[in-house]
């Protein structure tokens, strides 16, 4: 088995250049004969089926969480009787090992099953939440994050994961943004194939490996006003150049399965979409994995009004595509009818289940059905805390630093902890957390008490969690703050605060932390707010009480630690926006890549509403596409962090001016490291096409580079661009790159940065949708 499926992983991306990565090509590994017999043996268990048994394995049953106490003879039976492909949420070596036995040896076609699990940013060692873990930049600790997560997984019996989330967020109000790679498609698709590698390592059929699944195919991150679960519409070139690219990626690194969104993209549930489901995922990207619906998705086409009842919703999943129903038992209750009446064609069904025995030969499973305990720990190791720790280093923003506030100086040596996310280890753990253990989590105030010692920490929450509205705890978390050198303020939203069916309209600090905050402000020592949250966290006035800000995310099990070094200056704050952070909730959805308009709003000075004298007749911007209370411009820009030390950028300096058809263009800049520490920046190249056949966005990332630079070091740092890295789809929907003016900025985040420009001069080569070469001339495809 082995050999066979790293024969059979199909296809491979390779890219070139690690973060600066610009062109990528694929290989197509050849059909060897490995290949042929995972095809020949799913065709000998088939021809053995009955059409129940095939029913069978389109159903996964569980539980909705873990399944606790003995298991229930409901679920034995089914699987016993084979009415069952897959099981959710049974977590325990014995029970999985049992239930698979019944599987592999009483059920009619001895057929195992795949045990799926939601282990989302980790099982028991939790890392930062994804979007913590995009504002690293890093893809490496990415996969390192997700291989500690499968192999912790994997020895509890898990070989599916429903992660990655790939659904690019631009509204910071969604709550689920917390489990997105953030908005640019660029950084989450790099991150997309860090996490299929780290989840399925080298080799799906190892025993450590886990299939990852790409979810939530697709749009549901444009979920309308940002309300979980709502309508996405979504323009088809807007799809399948922002939306898709992340699934698109993932595919491409040979991700074992897909999960159908809840929301309707553009009128038609995601689980009943042809468009989506057949014409893009399976016609157009040949992906042959694995695709299931997600909780009751399948049911649910009845309540958005698109299937007339349970029966016609199974139909239109399944001539869609869906192999697996998740949850509800729509397939169950009607395939059988439905292949009888040919409304579902048995080829179809056989179509379900193969991809559904396919998964389960490429995981192994029909040669090694069950799990053992792994030799030695593999749980929670010293190892895998590390890890952990390092990624809350990579994914922490420094987002304000007035007067090096931080790192604190030697003389800071009593420092007041006050707010309610200091000592809370589930909250800090974040979304999606089914097996993370508060019990194993280190937070802040007990790593700040080991490092600066338990006397010098005075410690008072004033507020008991983060909702807490009560002002009794104001005057002993005050107090704490008499005889301290400094005060760190941790704040933001406890762990329900964001994650599935958690959206908020106001994003700013909940319950009283604003009143607490100012309440300590009074005292005149310095505060540095560390906000861990699901979301950026609009600050408003609070921004100018407070002297530095650490965003932190949730940051998971090592949050404590790595936060306590930071502020010590032990380690620095590596992190960068995955996301645009607003000034107020009301300007959402924001994003850097948005296109021009005909009356953008520029640079010159906003004046606020309230200063408007009463009798003008426009505001400061002019006719200008803004708002009048919150101007145009984000609180921070995608991109965006400090560093405790400051970094220049100097010299631009590009190979060429003008690329001609297969030319790479090379684009360099120096950057200096021009504090006193040593420090890491992650180097960001941005691309604007000046005239399109669709307007253009007014920046897209291009490239990164993370660097480590010492003080007064420097390093040129070089980025190659081809015309098909340029690409987007134009009016026609063809994939093209349009001559033309570019420019380019290097810098260090989406507002700023060294500019220059060059021009593309012919049509160039370039694939149309990822598969064909052709040459486009204006949107028309040549015959040449
Ligand atoms: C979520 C999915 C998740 C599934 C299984 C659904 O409610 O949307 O992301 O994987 O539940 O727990």
């Amino acid at each position: 088995m082995t050999k066979s499926f790293t024969q059979n992983i199909l296809p491979i991306t390779i890219v070139a250049g690690i973060a600066i990565g610009i062109s990528a090509f694929t290989i197509h590994p050849p059909k060897t004969p490995a290949r042929k017999t995972i095809e020949q043996r799913i065709d000998s268990v088939i021809a053995k089926m009955t059409i129940d048994d095939k029913i069978g394995q389109t159903a996964q049953r569980g539980a909705s969480s873990r399944v606790k106490g003995p298991l229930p003879e409901a679920l034995k039976n089914a699987v016993r009787e084979g009415r069952a492909g897959s099981v959710i949420n049974v977590v325990d070596i014995e029970k999985v090992n049992e239930l698979q036995r019944i599987a592999v040896e009483e059920s009619p076609r001895h057929i195992p099953l795949i045990f799926a699990r939601d282990v989302i940013h980790g099982f028991k060692t939790i890392f930062p939440i994804p979007l913590g873990q995009a504002a690293t930049w890093d893809p490496e600790i990415v996969e390192q994050g997700s291989r500690i997560a499968a192999t912790e997984a994997s020895s509890n019996g898990i070989r599916w994961t429903f992660a990655p989330m790939l659904d690019i967020a631009r509204d910071a109000r969604w709550g689920r943004i917390a489990e997105s790679p953030g908005e640019d498609p660029y950084l989450a698709s790099l991150l997309a194939k860090a996490y299929v590698k780290g989840f399925q390592g080298d080799n799906l059929s190892a025993p450590n490996s886990i299939a990852a699944c790409a979810k939530h195919f697709a749009g549901y991150g444009a979920a309308e006003g940002g309300r979980d679960y709502n309508s996405a519409n979504i323009p088809e070139q807007l799809l399948r150049d922002v939306y898709l690219k992340p699934f698109a990626a993932a595919k491409d690194a040979g991700i074992g399965t897909f999960m159908a969104a809840f929301n309707d993209l553009n009128g038609v549930p995601s689980t009943g979409n042809q468009f989506l489901l057949k014409g893009i995922l399976r016609n157009e990207w040949k992906y042959d994995g694995m695709l299931v619906s997600d909780w009751n998705g399948v049911v649910e086409m009845t309540t958005h009004g698109f299937a007339r009842d349970s029966s016609d919703a199974a139909a239109k999943a399944a001539n869609a595509g869906v192999d697996m129903e998740m949850a509800s038992n729509t397939y169950e209750k009607n395939l059988k009818e439905l292949v009888a009446s040919g409304k579902v064609s048995i080829t179809q069904l056989n179509t379900l289940v193969r991809d559904i025995l396919r998964l389960k030969f490429r995981l192994g499973l029909f040669d090694n059905p069950y799990t053992e305990t792994p030799d030695g720990k593999v749980i929670l190791t010293d190892a895998n805390l590390a890890a952990a720790k390092k990624a809350v280093i990579e994914s922490t923003v420094l987002l304000k630093n007035d007067n090096i506030t931080l790192p604190f100086a030697k003389n800071v040596k009593k420092i007041a902890v006050i707010g309610p996310l200091a000592d809370a280890p589930h909250e800090q753990l974040g979304t999606w957390t089914f097996d993370g253990d508060a019990k194993d989590t280190h937070t802040p105030l007990t790593a700040m008490q080991q490092l600066y010692g338990k006397d010098n920490i005075f410690y008072a929450p004033g507020l008991n969690f983060s909702r807490d509205r009560g002002t009794d705890g104001f005057s002993k978390a005050v107090k704490a703050t008499h005889d301290a050198d400094a005060i760190v303020f941790f704040g933001g939203e406890e762990a329900i605060l964001s994650g599935e069916a958690h959206s908020r309209a106001d994003i700013g600090l909940p319950g009283a932390q604003d009143s607490l905050i100012s309440a300590l402000h009074q005292e005149g020592k310095p505060i540095v707010l560390v906000i861990m949250a699901g979301r950026p966290i609009t600050l408003g006035n609070i921004l100018n009480k407070v002297d530095a800000v650490l965003m932190a995310w949730h940051p998971g099990t090592m949050g404590g630690p790595a936060i306590a070094d930071m502020l010590a200056g032990i380690y620095t704050p590596e992190g960068r926006l995955p996301v645009t952070w607003p000034k107020t909730g009301a300007q959402e959805p924001l994003y850097y890549n948005h296109t021009n308009t005909g009356r953008p709003a520029t640079k010159q000075a906003y004046v606020a509403l309230d200063s408007i004298p009463v009798g003008a007749w426009q505001s400061s911007l002019g006719n200008t596409s803004h708002y009048l209370d919150a101007g145009y411009l984000p609180q921070y820009p995608f991109g965006y962090g400090l560093s405790y030390t400051m970094f220049d950028y100097y010299h631009l300096v590009q190979d060429k001016t003008v690329i001609n058809p297969g030319e790479t263009i090379q684009i360099s800049a120096e950057i200096v490291n021009v504090g006193e520490r040593a420090g890491t920046d992650i180097v960001q190249l941005y691309v604007q096409q000046m005239v399109g056949d669709v307007v253009r966005p007014v920046r897209e990332l291009k490239g990164f580079k993370k660097i480590s630079l010492s003080p007064r070091q420097k390093q040129m740092i070089t980025f190659k661009l081809t015309a098909a890295d340029l690409a987007y789809h134009n009016q026609q929907m063809k994939l093209v790159t349009d001559p033309g003016i570019y420019k380019v900025w290097i810098g260090r985040n989406s507002a700023e940065g060294l500019q220059g420009s060059f021009e593309i001069k012919e049509a160039p080569v370039v694939k149309e949708k990822g598969r064909k070469i052709k040459r486009i001339v204006g949107g028309k495809t040549s015959t040449n």
